[in-house]
């Protein structure tokens, strides 16, 4: 693991090759039903998903009972996971079938977007896992929107863990600068830093 802070800008400058989905196809285009439903039914994304949603609950530390928001619920992998632990959750996605999908596996679910949640309610914790990279693929200050409506729903002292996949280090810090701007103090928690296949990245947010 490595932790970074933004004002340590000399990291490895790493950049991915990877293509990803997002540089290529809209939201809506790439989850088409038929691919909402192969991810709902894939055993190897559930345990990606549950893997990583593990990882935010360890680096958040909230106490069980606390009520949190899954920001990007997808068919409710991760929202399971918060459930299971104890958490009171609150979940949305920006797709109707991943709404669907997400009832369908008996979680609440609301249509919402990580720029303008669904929810008025202040919450103890936000987690929002492989969601982010889909909003900041087009224009990366978009991210701004988001850190904003995080601020907005945190309690003073509230948590959230943001993961996803950015393509280059620098594109990581501007993220994470843009987080740290409306008021959040902003660590970077890099697992397996020089495995570009493995490497995992999560923005630990605290109001
Ligand atoms: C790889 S899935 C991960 C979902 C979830 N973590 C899980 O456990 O399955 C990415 C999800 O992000 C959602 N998403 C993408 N952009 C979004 C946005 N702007 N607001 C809300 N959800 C979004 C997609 O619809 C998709 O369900």
């Amino acid at each position: 693991m490595k932790t970074l802070r933004l004002s340590n800008l000399s990291g490895s400058n790493w950049k991915s090759f990877h293509i990803r989905p997002e540089d290529e196809k809209t939201l809506g285009d790439f989850y088409n039903e038929t691919e909402a439903k192969r991810y709902a039914a894939s055993n190897s994304m559930r345990k990606i998903q549950e893997g990583l949603t593990l990882r935010a609950i360890e680096l958040m530390q909230l106490p069980i009972g606390s009520t949190v928001i899954d920001a990007g619920c997808g068919a409710g992998f991760s929202t399971a996971i918060l459930h299971e632990i104890g958490y009171n959750v609150l979940a949305f996605d920006a797709l109707p079938i991943f709404v669907k999908l997400c009832k369908k596996n008996g979680f609440d679910a609301e249509l919402g977007d990580i720029r303008k949640f669904p929810f008025k309610q202040t919450v103890d914790g936000i987690v929002s896992i492989s969601v982010l990279q889909w909003v900041t693929a087009k224009e990366v200050d978009e991210a701004s929107k988001v850190a904003s409506e995080f601020w907005n729903h945190l309690k003073k002292g509230g948590k959230a863990v943001v993961q996803f996949y950015p393509t280059s280090e620098n594109e990581l810090l501007q993220v994470g600068r843009l987080f740290k701007n409306v008021g959040f103090k902003t660590t970077i928690v890099t697992d397996n830093p020089e495995n570009a296949r493995k490497r995992k990245i999560f923005l630990l947010l605290v109001k």
